[in-house]
């Protein structure tokens, strides 16, 4: 029984909250590892559609344990928003479980990255505005607040006294903005504690326990390898890890209990908020994309980039994940496209590249050498094996599978549960 990690392989919204889902039944545990609700997946059961942010996609499961580990941030408001609203649809979200090692999104936060993005103008990152950025940097800088603290108050009062000391004269002299009451943060904090206690434990404990007894466990990333901390389009990234690494340090299980890293990328590409974006359309083609793709953000409603499947991308993606496998959603985008420009290296001022450049000035200049593959009329929708697909578009997956250096095991043709094609199975060896 394996432990599978799912992670985005371009700069987000591949449909990894639909690859999760569709792993169903089979599976004993879904964790969330990194970020908060910055994320946005869209799950389509029977027709009807679903939104998660905070909560993993393991939630619409009967019988699965959904997780939200120490890697992540949690706005709280946002998080009990989320089940109320679930619960309000008949879904059964008493199974869920939180790390007390996560860190909390404190009002202050929210404040901050907003301020903040106003102020760099147009040098701004496009932030979701959640407060993920500002929570981040207090995790690391030690002056966080974590879930634990929300039980004692003496505690509690005094990191957010910490935090605020510096905060507050951020905010005051460099912002223009009021500033922030300890007793306003504390009371907020502190409203929530009562309804969290029993979803808190020691996760990390509860994962290696449940991999001792040899069930299933899929670690769901969010945002995606782009927009990884480290190995992202840094600075227009987000912070946190969200490449196949982070999965470990975020949920606290060792790099030799996993055992597939399934990397999740749409048949093109798309990219919501600032950064460079070699394959991205300006014309007439990439909104034909954004209107067959639906491609509007979950989280913020923003209109998403788009542009042609970037295979160096891929290429990097593959190697910085260790991909095992990639699933392959939104063929069925692609339809009724006489041709299909694939990139295949990039241009950097004259030299042509195969690897991802390391530095943001490269990566800006890079100019997207194309190769056309043939496209399909047919609607492909309905299939359901590789061989329903027509000659064409089973060519131009094998292409892609090639030229991005991993097999494309599952390949999804709708949003639908039921919508995709399996060829290879992710939870067997
Ligand atoms: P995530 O953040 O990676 O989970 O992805 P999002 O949910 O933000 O965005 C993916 C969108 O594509 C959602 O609206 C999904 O319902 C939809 N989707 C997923 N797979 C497919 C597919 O194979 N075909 C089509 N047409 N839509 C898909
Ligand atoms: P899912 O999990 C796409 C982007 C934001 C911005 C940058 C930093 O649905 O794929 P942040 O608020 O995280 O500090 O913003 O990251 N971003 C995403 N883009 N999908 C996401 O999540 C994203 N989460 C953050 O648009 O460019
Ligand atoms: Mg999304």
């Amino acid at each position: 029984m394996p432990a599978v990690v799912v992670i985005g392989a371009q700069w987000g919204d591949e449909g990894k909250g639909k690859a999760t889902d569709v792993l169903g039944s089979r599976v004993d545990y879904v964790v969330k590892f990194n970020g908060g609700n910055n994320a946005g997946h869209t799950v389509v059961v029977d027709g009807e559609k679903y939104a998660l942010h905070l909560l993993p996609s393991g939630i619409l499961t009967p019988g699965c344990t959904p997780i939200i580990a120490n890697g992540v941030v949690i706005d709280l408001g946002v998080l009990f928003e989320e089940i109320d609203a679930l619960e309000a649809r008949g879904v059964d979200t008493s199974a869920l479980l939180v790390s007390s090692a996560a860190h909390v999104i404190a009002p202050y936060h929210r404040t901050i990255d907003n301020v903040t993005e106003r102020f760099l103008g147009k040098r701004k990152i496009g932030t979701t505005g959640r407060g993920i950025g500002p929570t981040y940097a207090d995790k690391i800088s030690r002056v966080g607040i974590r879930v634990a603290d929300l039980f004692d108050e003496t505690l509690l009062r005094e990191k957010i006294e910490g935090a605020l000391d510096q905060k507050n004269h951020l905010l005051v002299k460099v912002y223009n903005r009021r500033a922030i009451t300890v007793d306003e943060v504390v009371e907020e904090l502190l409203g929530y504690a009562e309804r969290i206690k029993p979803m808190v434990t020691d996760t990390a404990h509860v994962l290696n326990e449940a991999l001792d007894r040899g069930e299933t466990l899929v670690f769901e990333g969010g945002q995606a390898t782009m927009l990884d901390i480290d190995h992202g389009t840094y600075p227009f990234v987000t912070s946190s890890s969200a490449t196949a690494g982070g999965a470990c340090t975020g949920s606290g299980i060792g790099p030799t209990r996993i055992d597939r890293v399934v990397g999740v990328a749409k048949a093109y590409i798309t990219r919501v908020g600032e950064g460079p974006m070699p394959t991205e359309l300006f014309d007439g083609e990439g909104e034909r994309l954004r209107t067959i793709g639906g491609e509007f953000g979950t989280t913020t409603g923003r209109p998403r980039r788009c542009g042609w499947y970037d295979a160096v991308i891929a290429r990097y993606a593959s190697r910085v994940n260790g991909l095992t496998d990639l699933v392959l959603t939104k063929l069925d985008v692609l339809t009724g496209l006489e041709k299909i420009p694939v990139c295949v290296a990039y241009d950097i001022e004259g030299v042509r590249c195969q690897d991802m450049p390391v530095d943001q000035h490269a990566f800006g200049a890079a100019v997207p050498v194309y190769e056309e593959f043939e496209g399909w009329d047919e609607d492909i929708s309905g299939a359901r094996s590789f061989e329903d697909l027509p000659k064409v578009a089973q060519r131009y997956v094998r292409s892609l599978e090639e030229i991005s250096g991993c097999r494309i095991s599952t390949i999804g043709v709708g949003p639908g549960r039921e919508a995709l094609i399996v060829r290879h199975d992710l939870l067997s060896n």
